[in-house]
């Protein structure tokens, strides 16, 4: 089975803090660590993790961090070999505060921004071949568009995680496969209203992530809520691209929804256990056995 990511690739600096700090208020931190990230490379690290072929595709600076995040998805399997170096123009990052069992992250978005319409044409014969590609909101809006109509036009499905949080056009809404959004992003494409109700009017399409309370999702007959697993939270930075790879992988598979979210899940909630966006994700192996 093959998996194509087009999205971010991040060198994340992750603050380990007391607590997350408030506006205007200094913590103290215990430690700082440079560790991969981005939500297109964690989800593809996942994937590969879970036994898929998987690429990705997206773009790096020409820098040290460029090199160590290249490095870093070759060592986990991941073919990145159409990955573009962009001279003059540094790596993204992100800046990560840990704390209370949660995050905050402001990412600068540098290379990642030259995913472009022209990028897309170079990679499209490989989309094309690919049994699921998976997009994320962190590479330039008009690029996510440009995949999806390439390919629902060769009939390629697509899981589009709408993170960070900004709108969607009912038409991408239309061409994707599966929507997994967050309870804001949700908010934010389907508006302010009872998740129940956007899940009915989306059923087969819209999975609704919903953090320590784990995810519903609608198969047509009934809305379905799956618990989270039961974590030891360390922490719970690239927990939900550990999840959209889980998930989108068994899709690929032909699981049903409701075995594709139990597997996600579970995957998600190994993922807080261990520290850094990539450090707890688990491969097939581990997902069966904590099932
Ligand atoms: O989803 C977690 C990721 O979001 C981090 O790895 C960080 O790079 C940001 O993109």
């Amino acid at each position: 089975m093959k998996i194509a990511v087009v999205g971010s690739i991040n060198m994340d600096m992750t603050v380990l803090a007391d607590r997350i700090p408030k506006k205007g208020e200094t913590v103290a931190g215990s430690d700082l660590r440079y560790v991969p990230g981005g939500k297109g490379a964690n989800q593809a690290v996942a994937a590969s993790r879970l036994g898929a072929d998987t690429a990705m595709y997206g773009c790096v600076g020409d820098d040290a961090n460029g090199e160590m995040l290249l490095d870093n998805l070759r060592k986990q399997g991941v073919d990145g070999s159409k990955i573009k170096v962009v001279p003059g123009v540094p790596s993204g990052i992100a800046v990560i505060t840990v704390a209370d069992k949660d995050n905050v992250i402001v990412v600068v978005p540098g290379a990642n921004g030259c995913v472009d319409t022209a990028y897309v044409d170079s990679i499209a014969d490989d989309l094309r071949q690919a049994d699921m590609v998976m997009l994320q909101h962190e590479i330039p809006q008009e690029t996510i568009e440009y995949v999806i109509d390439l390919c629902d036009r060769a009939d390629i499905p697509v899981v589009l995680n709408p993170a960070p949080a900004r709108p969607v056009s009912q038409g991408t809404v239309n061409k994707v496969r599966w929507i997994t959004p967050n309870e804001t992003e949700a908010a934010l494409i389907f508006g302010d209203r009872p998740i129940d109700e956007m899940l009915a009017d989306y059923p087969d399409k819209l999975v609704i992530t919903l953090g320590s309370d784990g995810t519903a999702a609608s198969d047509g007959k009934a809305v379905l809520h799956i618990p989270a697993r039961k974590s030891e939270v360390v922490d719970t930075t690239g927990a939900g691209d550990t999840f959209n790879a889980a998930f989108s992988v068994r899709c690929a598979a032909g699981d049903s929804l409701e075995d594709a979210l139990r597997y996600a899940n579970t995957a998600g909630g190994l993922a807080t256990e261990k520290f850094g966006a990539q450090g707890g994700m688990p491969s097939d192996e581990d997902v069966r056995r904590a099932m």
